[in-house]
């Protein structure tokens, strides 16, 4: 939701957050910790600061760009700067390692975090049916959007998530308490349980994706793609709803894609 708010208003959201937080905490953290932190008064400013820096790059995530991301997290150390406040140099660095952290520079090359439209998966499950205890698993899950529009196609499923990033990976297991959710690498996990593989990664992903489920995927398990196509293999059905995403599902054994007849 709010990420859907007009540019730069996320920022706008996230940059007061900051400051309010960063503002409150320092008066809040010797009352709520008294004993160590109210000796060494020292220490409540770089944790206050640090506690805000965090709640910039959290809300980073509501940018839907890179370049947004980045201004997002940025902002808070940047005004502070530009306040005349004299900032220590971890002040510039724990924003920066903390957005590593959530985004690894390993997922960039996949894709970074974005979300799964809530009604995306909605027609899902009347073209690939599966049985109850059918394992799926969303590759790549983020903070969890997939796993909740593939529970309310398969209520009966078991749901499995692997992400990447550990911040993103604790936060989808928060969300998701009834899948298993995991920190891990998708190109090193085996597809080969899985009756559905889901996957919203990027197009440049795709061939490696196609080849991965081709080695390991069983006769009559889905590879389901959201907007990206595998271009090397046949659809069994594209679900197109209006101006939403399509969703791609494929089949195993995966059958190279017909060329189109020339007239
Ligand atoms: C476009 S988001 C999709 C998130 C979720 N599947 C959804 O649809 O709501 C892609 C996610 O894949 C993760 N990712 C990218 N490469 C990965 C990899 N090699 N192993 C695990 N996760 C990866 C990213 O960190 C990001 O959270």
């Amino acid at each position: 939701m709010l990420s859907r708010l007009r540019w730069p208003l996320p920022a706008l959201m996230a940059w007061a957050c900051a400051w309010l937080a960063y503002t409150v905490l320092q008066d809040a953290l010797p009352a709520l910790w008294p004993g160590p932190l109210a000796q060494a008064g020292g220490l409540v400013r770089p944790v206050s600061l640090a506690l805000a820096c965090a709640l910039g790059v959290v809300l980073s995530l509501l940018g839907q760009t890179w370049w947004r991301r980045l201004a997002i997290a940025a902002g808070f150390p940047i005004s502070l700067a530009v306040s005349g406040a004299s900032l220590p140099a971890w002040g510039w660095l724990a924003p920066l390692a903390l957005l590593l952290l959530i985004y690894p520079v390993n997922a960039w090359r996949d894709a970074p975090l974005f979300p799964t439209p809530a009604r995306a998966l909605q027609r899902l499950a009347a073209s690939a049916p599966l049985p109850e205890g059918a394992l799926v698993l969303d590759a790549g899950c983020g903070l969890g959007h997939a796993l909740v529009a593939l529970r309310r196609a398969y209520p009966k499923a078991q749901l499995h998530g692997i992400e990447w990033s550990w911040p993103l990976r604790a936060l989808c297991a928060l969300r998701c308490p009834w899948a298993r959710v995991r920190q891990g690498d998708i190109w090193r996990a085996d597809w080969g349980p899985y009756d559905l593989v889901y996957l919203f990664q990027r197009p440049e992903s795709m061939p490696r994706a196609v080849r991965k489920a081709r080695a390991e995927m069983r006769p009559g398990s889905w590879l389901v793609s959201l907007e990206f196509e595998a271009r090397e293999i046949g659809p069994h059905q594209v679900l197109r709803d209006g101006d939403a995403k399509p969703v791609w599902l494929y089949r195993a054994p995966f059958a190279a894609q017909q060329p189109v007849p020339r007239p």
